[in-house]
């Protein structure tokens, strides 16, 4: 019916690009845009990472603005508020005090503990409605504040013996009705040897979420600050050693490796310097055996976010978008499991959005 020069005249304003490819068109609206949308994020992807001090009130605050530690009794009310936003899998770590630190850390199987009493009471109080998950790893007991026992005469960071002392943390927290144990502590063939003894003693349908790629960061100082976890020795002062080099791609072995030991999931940590490792990660496996991917947004890179939002005096709202971008980015790189301390967080801001009909993907600024 039109004429079709007078058409585009008119629209175009007579300046018409020729082109066969326009990436615009499949953006032209809302609805366009979440037709091919695969990176919906869910709660029920979240692991909301909690600690559990011995003593103190029921919620202490800690220096991370947002991040608390808890007794039992303040865990449980916790959890509690998270199971209505559907985050049903905590990872508990341990604030343990200074005098029960040593330098065979023995108290890593203690199953009298404050830490291991709140788990045991944790799963009988909620069962099967929680799946939880804890640290492998001797940093929180160990005086010198390595992730494995420290040779002061070598100067090393003994292997063997330390995976010996992890599997008898594993079994310590199997036996507390942990449901998921997860070797942060990068000593060479701990994972076979964890997998093998829970099996050995009946735990075979414990899970093993190994920290199959945590790279040597900065990024975990607020996290060691949390648990007065700061490498203390004067000679070994950094964790180069055992956890992974940013350098290059050679520690990705691990990945085959931990899946050959039999761990169930594999990570990734940090997340956001790190989103090469994830994707690479993401081929691999799905070129073979295939386990989920997760991904740690560990405790520097909440600081992060949360003085970047401070420094812009931005409100919780723009904060949370940004946690909508970050997050896509992990789905985009191809994680599957989001551990991070928004959890709960970005868990009222769905829940808010969802009860204002709004869509998360039309809620930015
Ligand atoms: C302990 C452990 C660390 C983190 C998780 N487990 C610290 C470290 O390796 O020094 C870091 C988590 C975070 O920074 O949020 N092995």
């Amino acid at each position: 019916k039109y004429n079709i020069k007078n058409f585009a005249k008119d629209i175009n304003d007579n300046i018409y690009i020729e082109t066969n490819r326009r990436g615009r068109r499949i953006k032209k609206n809302k609805h366009l845009i979440s037709l091919y949308n695969n990176t919906n994020i869910k709660t029920s992807n979240f692991i909301y990472p909690l600690f559990i001090h011995e003593e103190g009130n029921e919620k202490n605050e800690t220096k991370l603005e947002g991040i608390h530690t808890y007794n039992y009794e303040g865990v449980v009310k916790e959890i509690e508020e998270c199971l209505k936003l559907n985050i049903h899998h905590f990872m508990l770590f341990p604030v343990v005090n200074d005098q029960k630190k040593s330098i065979y850390c023995e108290e890593c199987y203690n199953e009298n503990s404050y830490f291991c009493q709140t788990l045991k009471k944790l799963k009988d109080k909620f069962a099967h409605d929680v799946v939880i998950y804890a640290d492998v790893a001797l940093d929180p007991y160990n005086v010198y504040g390595h992730d494995g026992i420290y040779d002061e005469k070598k100067r090393e960071i003994i292997n063997d013996i330390s995976v010996h002392t992890l599997v008898k943390q594993s079994l310590c927290l199997a036996k507390c009705g942990v449901d998921v144990v997860c070797p942060s502590d990068s000593m060479d063939n701990r994972i076979e040897q964890i997998r093998k003894n829970l099996d050995f003693y009946g735990f075979r349908n414990i899970l093993i979420l190994s920290y199959t790629c945590k790279y040597a960061s900065c990024m975990y100082a607020p996290f060691r600050s949390i648990l007065s976890s700061n490498i203390s020795h004067n000679f070994v002062k950094n964790k180069q050693s055992y956890q992974h080099d940013s350098n290059n791609y050679i520690d990705l072995n691990n990945v085959e490796k931990h899946i050959k030991e039999g761990c169930d999931i594999v990570m990734v940590k940090p997340s956001i310097f790190y989103l090469d490792i994830i994707s690479k990660i993401r081929s691999k496996l799905d070129a073979g055996t295939n386990v989920p991917i997760a991904v740690y947004n560990v405790s520097g890179e909440y600081v992060m976010i949360k003085n970047y939002v401070k420094s812009l005096k931005k409100d919780l709202k723009y904060e949370n978008e940004i946690l909508t971008e970050l997050f896509k980015s992990y789905l985009r790189a191809g994680a599957n499991i989001i551990i991070t301390y928004f959890a709960k967080q970005y868990g009222l801001y769905m829940l808010d959005l969802y009860e204002k009909r709004i869509k998360v993907d039309d809620n930015s600024s």
